[in-house]
């Protein structure tokens, strides 16, 4: 799978940590930054990632800050992303299983190294369970067409 990898300078090793692993595991990661643990705004990793995975160059990205928080505020503004901040195993399973989440958002701050490895292994390896699911991520699809339809009358 081709992967999007981004983080902010708080989630810099973690992401270095992570790129490693995915590469291990066989997938092509599409790297966005950034490139040391100097400052730097998370908003604009987010988007570089989420452009990736929003005109399905990548398949799935995954995204490190302090909390997680941010980076998924800001990966969600793009179209066609669905992205979560998970904090243990059962949210990244269930994340993939019932939300097909595209963006898995994680928290350099909270969460530890063995934690990370087996909830990025999970994640990537859980597939969506369709069924009922399906409507209702489809459904978020269309409120996400009509409030852009709507966003371009406005303009
Ligand atoms: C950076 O200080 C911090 O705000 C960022 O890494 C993240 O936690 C934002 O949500």
């Amino acid at each position: 799978m081709r992967i999007a990898v981004g983080s902010d300078h708080r989630g810099y090793s973690v992401r270095n940590h992570i790129i490693e692993l995915l590469t291990q595991l066989g997938h092509e990661v599409i790297d966005v930054g950034t490139d040391s643990a100097e400052s730097v705004d998370y908003t604009d990793i987010a988007a570089k990632a989420a452009k990736e995975v929003g005109s399905g160059k990548a398949e799935m990205g995954v995204l490190v800050c302090g909390t997680g928080l941010g980076m998924s505020i800001a990966a969600n503004k793009f179209p066609g992303v669905r992205a979560a901040p998970c904090h243990d195993a059962l949210t990244a399973e269930m994340s993939r299983r019932h939300n097909n989440l595209n963006m898995l958002c994680l928290s350099a701050d909270l969460l530890g190294e063995k934690l990370i490895d087996r909830m990025v292994e999970l994640w990537i390896n859980t597939p969506f369970d369709g069924d009922r699911h399906t409507r209702r991520v489809e459904r978020i699809s269309e409120i996400e067409k009509e409030i852009f339809s709507h966003r371009n009358k406005i303009e």
